[in-house]
């Protein structure tokens, strides 16, 4: 998931940990990489009564559109929103910038919000089942409901009975005899959706939308099927709620991405059908609550229903990633856990009594009858065995399984070894405790334990005559996972910029079956953090069928699977922290404990901010719902820091986030207590931030006060930053991912501009803006101003094609920022992501033509660029506030 379709990447750049990537900033296509879609806006209009006009309307809408066409706006309705007391609004189509300023003074608009596209879910792990007997079929496929007592839930009778879930997917397909096996209709497991989009959209293209939403990609279905799949099937898997109902909202074509118009029309739908929960398959890093798919997401739970939306697959681009729409305050994001089990192969021994040898693949190797063993070396403790060519005496290994021992060099140098000698399998045997898949190229390979090769080693050197077969089908063994429930390493870390709770809890989310389309098979075996959500999604319906659907219970869903959720360790490694909760958020969520809980905790996260807005004092009721007296007992239980920005550097510290143990001190008052039946406790306390930490890492330490009773657990989570997010430098101005410094200013050549440099715009002459965020920013604003303002700009380093990009620019008027005087706007964006090390590392703004944001022409003339970026919890009216970057001159020289 990723949040801008329009990116481009840029694969030279993948090792951010590297010493400068050179790159030539000719090689850099130019393109515009903007954080938004050209040209169209989502509006927010006021209620009718809000907005003077001197007519008489039916609608809001109807008014504000006669005030934009009184202004001679030239606009198209692309679709409108009507939700009352949720959502009014439309999206539009506005292609000329020159009517940016009417648009902002026409009254009964709120809020204009340009549009964000997010991409399809892409599919961590896929193999479509072949049958019962498929060996890659984990051998017991209800291991994530043992994990989160939904088993239990289920031998109680409760399945999610009268509970309506709203997908918002890939479309379902609602034939499956596991989903239904029938037309859509209140009989049948679907009762309802739409087609948002058609198959051929591709988030660029124009929907086609249609009743039928059919699904023709797949994911849309194995989720379906992790909710509510019925049992009685194969493979012996059933959903976390097969008693709910579902809907089918389809707002994928059968690939590509999604533009938030549909998104917005999707969840206003969802809440109009009257659904209980909403499921969103979709998000990119944004790091904000402010796009308007997480606004809206924000008000329908805030209405009572319960939304579920993904934290994210970005684990890997370390902390203050959070993604949006899942950023939504009152929304439920979820992280994923890895599942307890791996489905790996067994080898079978012959010749001596021993146990099968479990190998490190998801499939047989492809290897047939039973091949004697030949061990390159008769030493276990070789240090580099078959990293040069084997000795002349080696016999033809071609009908031997090879054993040899890892290290010291690649695996595929032993593998080119071996196959000198005509060696065709080989079992490479590891050198320390590590068992985890490893890269043998086009070879015949895989990897075995140590004790396993070490006693393959010993018979073969003691002349035991050994041998060994690879059996093609009931071969599979249930591996215990080593990472089995910890926190999946693909799972995003938060929290979000503005400091909110984010992720909320985490689910299984790796090795799972479900449903997929009859025409791709039936049944498939699916990883990814997209499997964790509709899980959650399944618990809240079950939550909701045991205890009745109200929006109090749906409100109070999120506390409760965190204050129940079970504590996630970092490792199982005796020493480590429990994993850090900007990952794992309040732990693997109890579905059992949750809806049986007795002890109702409120709030369930205490935010202590940073320290520029710290927060040490917090209070919280405890309440025993119970029949009989509880006497509780209070105790911190810290978990790791999280030291999110690389020591010595301005960028975020890859995942997995290095932790750290210095932890928070707090005195609880009271920390033991008695409550009786139906009373509540109110409970103070009192943080003390870490210490021995270097803020400049910006370490966000978290952890949980337990809340324990004779026969229940529970918790609060808190979270506070060692250091303030305003000292956090936003704007990269180093050369260390380019190789060149940013921001930088692209020739027409797409060299970069030194000196000062005349544009005529003709064939192809124009500058192009590149820079790079290494933290999000409430506003970025790109200006041009006067080549001799007097502005000691705070860094510097040692869009416009048809129709022309523009923005709009709300609010930020008057204070000191407003004396820094400038010419005109070229660009202004709000609520943005930092960009990612890995991935959509950098935005480039083209001035194609001479223009300022609201479409006026530049008169000819010298100038500068200035670049500012507002610091989180800066003051936008504070010139101070932001971070400050002035291009060498540029000579506007119109010709076109
Ligand atoms: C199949 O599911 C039932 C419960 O529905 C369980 O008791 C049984 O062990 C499962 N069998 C396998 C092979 O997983
Ligand atoms: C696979 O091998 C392991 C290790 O010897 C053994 O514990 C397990 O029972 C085997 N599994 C099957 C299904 O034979
Ligand atoms: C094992 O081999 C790896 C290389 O594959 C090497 O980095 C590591 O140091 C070796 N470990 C031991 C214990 O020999
Ligand atoms: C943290 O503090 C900032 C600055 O006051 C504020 O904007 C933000 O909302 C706070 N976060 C939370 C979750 O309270
Ligand atoms: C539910 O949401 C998750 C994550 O947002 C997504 O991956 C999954 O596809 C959704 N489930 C369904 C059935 O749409
Ligand atoms: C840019 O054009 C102006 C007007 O023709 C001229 O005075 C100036 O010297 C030119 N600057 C450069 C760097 O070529
Ligand atoms: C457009 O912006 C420029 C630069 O800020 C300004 O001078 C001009 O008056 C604006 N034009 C309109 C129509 O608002």
């Amino acid at each position: 998931m990723k949040s801008f379709a329009l990116l481009a990447l840029l694969p030279a750049f993948l090792s951010a940990t590297s010493a400068s990537a050179a790159v030539s900033p000719s090689s850099i296509k130019k393109v515009n990489t903007l954080p938004t879609v050209a040209n169209k806006f989502i509006l927010e209009v006021d209620t009718l009564a809000n907005i003077p006009t001197k007519r008489s309307f039916k609608r809001s809408l109807d008014a504000v559109y006669a005030s934009l066409t009184e202004r001679a706006v030239q606009y198209e309705v692309r679709k409108e929103f009507e939700v009352d007391g949720v959502f009014v609004g439309a999206s539009l189509t506005i292609n000329d910038a020159k009517d940016v300023a009417a648009v902002e003074n026409t009254p009964g608009i709120k809020a204009v919000r340009p549009i964000r596209s997010f991409k399809i879910p892409v599919l961590k792990e896929k193999h479509v089942l072949t049958g019962p007997n498929d060996p890659k079929l984990p051998p017991t496929t209800l291991s994530t409901h043992i994990m989160t007592g939904v088993d239990k839930l289920h031998a109680e009778g409760n399945n999610g009975k009268g509970i309506k879930i709203g997908i918002l997917d890939t479309g379902i397909d609602y034939n499956h005899p596991n989903l239904g096996g029938a037309a859509i209709g209140s009989n049948s497991l679907v009762i309802g959706g739409y087609d948002f989009v058609g198959d051929d959209y591709s988030g660029s293209s124009e929907p086609i939308p249609d009743p039928d939403p059919m699904d023709c990609n797949g994911h849309g279905t194995h989720v379906a099927g992790i909710i509510a799949a019925l049992p009685g099937n194969d493979f012996n898997m059933s959903g976390v709620a097969y008693g709910a109902k579902l809907n089918a909202y389809r707002v994928f074509g059968c690939s590509g991405s999604v533009t938030e118009e549909v998104l917005v029309d999707a969840l206003l739908k969802g809440y109009r059908d009257g659904n209980d929960i909403l499921n969103l398959s979709l998000g990119g890093a944004d790091g904000w609550a402010a796009s308007s798919s997480a606004v809206v997401a924000d008000r329908l739970a805030d209405r009572g229903m319960i939304v579920a939306i993904a934290a994210g697959n970005d684990g890997d681009e370390g902390s203050w990633y959070s993604s949006s729409p899942g950023n939504a305050y009152d929304a439920i994001s979820v992280a994923s856990v890895d599942n307890v089990v791996i489905p790996l192969q067994n080898a079978t021994v012959h010749g001596v009594t021993h146990d099968p040898i479990t190998y490190y693949e998801t499939f047989p190797l492809p290897v047939e009858g039973v091949l004697p063993v030949y061990a390159t070396s008769k030493d276990t403790t070789v240090p580099d065995d078959a990293c040069y060519p084997l000795p002349d005496d080696t016999p033809d290994l071609s009908s031997y399984v090879v054993v040899v021992r890892r290290g010291s060099c690649n695996f595929v140098v032993k593998l080119m070894n071996i196959a000198a000698k005509g060696g065709k399998v080989t079992l490479i045997y590891d050198n320390g405790s590590g068992f985890a898949p490893i890269s043998v190229g086009s070879y015949t390979a895989s990897l075995i334990q140590a004790a396993s090769g070490e006693f393959l080693v010993k018979q073969f050197a003691a002349g035991v005559p050994i041998s060994l077969s690879f059996p093609q089908s009931g071969g599979s063994t249930n591996y215990p996972n080593p990472a089995g429930g910890l926190v999946s390493s693909f799972s995003t870390y938060g929290p979000s910029n503005d400091f909110h709770f984010k992720p909320a809890v985490a689910a299984p989310g790796g090795g799972i079956v479900s449903t997929m389309p009859l025409a791709q098979g039936g049944f498939a075996v699916l990883s990814g953090t997209s499997m964790a959500t509709p899980f959650v999604a399944g618990v809240s319906a079950l939550l909701l069928s045991a205890k009745g659907k109200s929006p109090a219970v749906a409100k109070a869903a999120r506390s409760l699977f965190e204050t129940t959720a079970t504590k996630l360790p970092s490792s199982y490694s005796d020493n480590d922290p429990l994993q850090t909760l900007t990952q794992a958020g309040a732990g693997l969520i109890q579905a059992y404990d949750a809806v049986h809980a007795t002890t109702i905790i409120s709030p369930s996260e205490l935010v202590l901010n940073d320290t520029a807005h710290f927060k040490g004092f917090h209070t919280f009721t405890v309440k025993n719902t119970g029949k009989t007296a509880k006497k509780y007992k209070l105790r911190h239980s810290p978990a790791g820091t999280a030291v999110t920005v690389r020591p010595g550097t301005i960028f975020p510290a890859l995942g997995p986030v290095p932790q750290v143990k210095n932890a928070a001190s707090v005195s609880i008052i009271p920390s033991s207590f008695t409550v009786r039946p139906g009373q509540t406790q109110v409970v103070v306390a009192n943080f003390r931030p870490p210490t021995g930490l270097d803020a400049k890492t910006f370490p966000v330490y978290s952890g949980f006060i337990d809340v324990v009773s004779e026969s229940e657990n529970y918790h609060v989570s808190y979270l506070g930053l060692v250091g303030s997010l305003k000292d956090k430098q936003i704007v990269d101005n180093t050369d260390a991912y380019f190789g060149f410094p940013v921001p930088a200013i692209l020739d027409a050549e797409g060299e970069i501009q030194t000196g000062a440099t005349n544009y005529t715009f003709a064939d192809g002459d124009w500058p192009s803006f590149i820079w790079r965020l290494t933290f999000g920013t409430p506003a970025l604003r790109i200006d041009l101003v006067d080549a001799n303002i007097n502005l000691k700009p705070t860094l510097n380093s040692r869009a416009l094609h048809l129709p022309p990009f523009f923005t709009f620019r709300p609010g930020g008027k008057g204070g000191s920022f407003a004396k820094v005087k400038t010419i005109g706007p070229l660009a202004s964006f709000d609520y943005i992501t930092r960009q990612g090390e890995l991935d959509d590392g950098y935005n480039l703004l083209n001035l194609e033509t001479p223009v300022f944001a609201n479409g006026t022409t530049i008169p000819d003339g010298s100038y500068r660029v200035l670049i500012r970026a507002l610091r989180v919890t800066g003051d936008a009216s504070r010139q101070e506030d932001y971070e400050s970057w002035l291009s060498p001159i540029v000579g506007i020289q119109n010709k076109l």
